[in-house]
């Protein structure tokens, strides 16, 4: 950075040294003739402590006029003081309010709805819990790439405006587009990333994903990120390896990177430390048994619903695959597995305490008719997957690859009750706003 600015979150290195600090007002309290105002200053919080007699008299008149969510800046010393909130805090010089609220800040220390909280989302974000836990989002995501970079694949953009439907016509967002009929807001970055593989053989995309889901569940949004990756030359039990070697690395590098903000928001790390490669695989037919044992009712051939997903997830102390599906349950792009073709090679992955999938992958199927008939037998319109037929026509080659939800990952290691905590800006059914 061009020039030398204080931040509170590098406070250690500026003790006994003149700090100007920027900010906002978090909590303010003036007896007599002291005034303590803690400040937000986006990297930490500290405290501000003002002597009536050591300022002048106008800036004492300022602080009596502050509120709750003013932005002011500050001129001060820096002293270490084990007493203060966080250790430090500055001995107020000079103080000037940037703007004071002509309203109470709405969101006070009493505890709000939920509803209410969603409504305000654009101030309920400056909030303590909700800056660890996109905090926390921000290394989350950085360790993903850090990743893939690091292991040699290449990011491939994927479009988010795509012609053909990429997982079901069931939850589509549809806009009219020009002359050529109806466009699909991206359910999947995959199709574009398998053409992809075939020309730098392995391939990663991570952007906002779109699902008209109609289902209100804690772990359902209409928009969420995905990472996906696709790797050429490679199996189902190969992209097994490749998720839990990702999922392993990054929850490891996240935790050990924001032991802070993990701490703020009361999360137990000893469940995330413990993860390590190999996670335990599960083929659906032993799922199904287990399930029947614990008292579920399904039949071979069933989906596995929220329910039973909260019930497999916490019988497992570890990230556990559950790995070949009934072929009726998942997407027409799955290869059925050669030994048993009711199934396809594919696999869930779920996230233990009861936080269930937070991957689905699968190999792909790499051999043209099987696959037209596929897109034929469900319905999808032949002449908009020409383009992908291709990559079976020219040098198809068994590939794998799987996508990653980014808020079902984040809402386990921070231990949320619901994804709508996980994103900056839920979109729910019934939510647009703000
Ligand atoms: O299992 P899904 O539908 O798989 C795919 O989309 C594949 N095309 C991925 C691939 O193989 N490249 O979705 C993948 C993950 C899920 O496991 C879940 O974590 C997340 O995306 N996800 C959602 N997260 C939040 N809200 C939703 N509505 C989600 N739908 C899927
Ligand atoms: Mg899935």
């Amino acid at each position: 950075m061009a020039r030398e600015r204080f931040f509170i979150r590098d406070a250690s290195l500026w003790v006994g040294k003149k700090i100007e600090l920027t900010g906002w007002v978090r909590h303010i309290r003036i007896g007599g003739s002291i005034c303590f105002i803690e400040v937000r200053d986006g990297t930490g919080l500290m405290q501000a402590v003002v002597v009536k007699q050591e300022v002048s008299e106008q800036i004492f008149e300022t602080c009596t006029t502050l509120k709750i969510e003013s932005s002011l800046t500050i001129t001060g010393t820096l002293k270490a003081d084990a007493r203060a909130p966080g250790g430090y805090e500055v001995a107020v010089e000079e103080l000037e309010a940037v703007s004071i609220p002509e309203e109470e800040y709405p969101i006070s220390k009493k505890s709000h709805g939920i509803d209410f909280l969603l409504e305000k989302r654009h101030l309920w974000i400056r909030s303590s819990r909700q800056l660890a836990i996109l905090q926390i989002r921000s290394e989350l995501a950085f360790a993903l790439r850090t990743y893939f970079h690091e292991n040699g694949f290449v990011l491939i953009d994927t479009p988010i405006l795509t012609g053909s439907i990429g997982e079901s016509a069931g939850n589509l967002f549809q806009t009219e587009y020009f002359d050529l009929g109806f466009a699909y807001l991206a359910q999947t970055g995959q199709l574009y990333l398998e053409a992809a593989a075939s020309a730098f053989r392995n391939v990663y995309c991570f952007g906002p994903t779109f699902r008209a889901e109609k289902s209100k569940t804690r772990r359902h949004l209409t928009e969420f990120w995905m990472l996906e990756a696709e790797v050429a030359y490679c199996d189902s039990d190969g992209n097994m390896d490749l998720q839990e070697d990702m999922i392993s690395y990054a929850v490891r590098r996240t935790v050990q990177r924001c032991t802070r903000q993990l701490e703020e928001i009361e999360r137990d790390t000893a469940p995330l430390l413990q993860v390590k490669p190999p996670f335990e695989r599960v083929s659906y037919t032993e799922a199904v048994e287990m399930l029947n044992k614990k008292g579920f009712e399904l039949s071979w051939g069933d989906d596995i619903g929220g329910d039973e997903e909260t019930a497999l997830s916490e019988h497992f102390s570890n990230p556990v695959f559950i790995y070949n599906y009934p072929k009726q349950t998942k997407a027409f792009y799955m290869k059925p597995d050669p030994a048993d073709p009711k199934t396809v090679l594919c696999d869930d992955l779920f996230a233990p305490e009861g936080y269930g999938e937070i991957i689905g992958g699968s190999q792909r199927n790499d051999d043209l008719m099987s696959l037209e008939r596929r897109i034929k037998e469900e319905g999808l319109e032949p002449e908009s997957y020409d383009w992908y037929l291709d990559i079976r026509r020219y040098g198809s080659v068994p590939h794998a690859g799987f996508g990653l939800g980014l808020e079902r990952l984040l809402s386990w290691i921070c231990g949320l009750k619901h994804v709508r905590e996980a994103i900056p800006f839920p979109r729910l059914i019934n939510r647009i706003y703000p």
